[in-house]
C-alpha cells in the first residue's frame, strides 16, 4: 500500500510517525472520508469547504489545501485502483516535545496523512435495511468538528456490532442528534426529518444531497430534532454517509418498523442517489 505522509508518497512499511505527535498524544487533530463514483471524487468541494472549517476551528494552521485533490488522484493512480477508492485524509497539529496540552510555543508544521482503498461495492445493506441500536450521545459538544477524537463513538459503535447493529444511533437529553457515522433520518406524513445544523451534529455531505433531493423533488422536509420518545410517530427511517449512501432502517433495538418493509420515500430518495452517482 502507498501513502501519502507529509510531502511524500511512501510504502506504508516506510511512514514513521512520532509518539509526540499531537494526534497521537491528544487526538489533536481532524479528518474527512471522501468516496469516488465513476473514480471522481464525490462532492469534493463539500469535504473540502468541511476540511477548512475543521482547522479553522481547531486553529491547525495547514496551508496547502489547495494540492490535496491531486495528492489524492496521483495517490488512487499509484495504488493501482481499479474499481471506486475510499480516501482518508488525516491532519493533526504536529509533533512536538515536550508534551503541553496548550499549542506548542515554537511553530510546528502539521502532519498529513493520506490512504486510499479499494471499495468494495456490497450494496447489502441499502438493499435489504439494517438494525441500528440507540445508545447515550456521550460526545464533546462540537461535533460539528470532524476531530479525530473518537472514543465515544468507538465504544458506541463497538457495542452496535456486538448487538448485530449496523449503527448506534446517538441520543443526547432525550432528543436524538445522529449515528456514530452517519445521520439520522425519519419520515412522517410524507415529510422527511432530520436534526438541525448545529453544534450536536456533523453537517454530513450525504445529509446535505438528501436535502437537496428534498428540495428539488417538492418532498417536503423539516431541520427538527427528533425526540427519542416520538419515535414511534414516524413511518420510515434511513442513515446517510458517505459510505453508507442512503441506507434504510427496519429495526431500532428491537422495534421492528412496517414489518421490515423499506418505505416508500426512502425507496424514492435511494432511486434518485442512484441516478446521481451512476451519472457522476
Ligand atoms: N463519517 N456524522 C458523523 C458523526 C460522521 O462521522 C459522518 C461521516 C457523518 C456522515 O457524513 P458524510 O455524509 O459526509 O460521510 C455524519 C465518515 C464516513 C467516517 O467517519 O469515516
Amino acid at each position: 500500500m502507498i501513502v501519502y505522509f507529509n510531502n511524500e508518497f511512501k510504502e506504508l512499511e516506510e511512514v514513521a510517525v512520532s509518539p509526540f505527535d499531537r494526534g497521537f498524544l491528544f487526538a489533536d487533530g481532524v479528518y474527512e472520508s471522501i468516496r469516488t463514483y465513476n473514480g471522481k471524487l464525490f462532492r469534493y468541494k463539500d469535504h473540502l469547504d468541511r476540511l477548512r472549517k475543521s482547522l479553522k476551528e481547531t486553529r491547525i494552521d495547514f496551508k496547502d489545501l489547495g494540492s490535496l485533490e491531486n495528492i489524492i488522484y496521483e495517490l488512487i493512480k499509484k495504488n493501482e485502483i481499479k474499481n471506486e477508492a475510499l480516501v482518508y485524509l488525516q491532519i493533526t497539529r504536529g509533533s512536538a516535545i515536550p508534551r503541553t496540552h496548550s499549542f506548542p510555543k515554537e511553530k510546528i508544521s502539521p502532519t498529513l496523512f493520506i490512504s486510499v482503498k479499494e471499495l468494495n461495492e456490497n450494496n447489502e445493506e441499502q438493499e435489504k435495511a439494517v438494525k441500528v441500536i440507540l445508545q447515550e450521545d456521550i460526545r464533546w459538544l462540537r461535533c460539528d468538528i470532524k476531530s479525530i477524537s473518537l472514543l465515544p463513538v468507538v465504544l458506541a459503535s463497538q457495542k452496535a456490532t456486538k448487538e448485530n447493529a449496523a449503527e448506534a444511533i446517538l441520543v443526547r437529553d432525550d432528543i436524538i442528534t445522529e449515528g456514530t457515522h452517519t445521520n439520522f433520518f425519519a419520515v412522517k406524513n410524507e415529510t422527511v426529518y432530520t436534526a438541525p445544523k448545529s453544534r450536536l451534529i456533523l453537517e454530513g455531505i450525504t445529509r446535505k444531497v438528501v436535502l437537496e433531493f428534498c428540495e428539488k423533488f417538492k418532498i417536503d422536509h423539516r431541520e427538527e430534532f427528533i425526540n427519542k420518545d416520538d419515535l414511534k410517530s414516524y413511518e420510515e427511517f434511513f442513515i446517510t454517509s458517505t459510505t453508507k449512501e442512503i441506507t434504510p432502517v427496519t429495526t431500532i433495538d428491537y422495534w421492528t418498523i412496517n414489518k421490515g418493509e423499506i418505505g416508500k420515500i426512502t425507496k424514492s430518495l435511494q432511486n434518485v442517489f442512484k441516478k446521481v452517482v451512476e451519472d457522476y
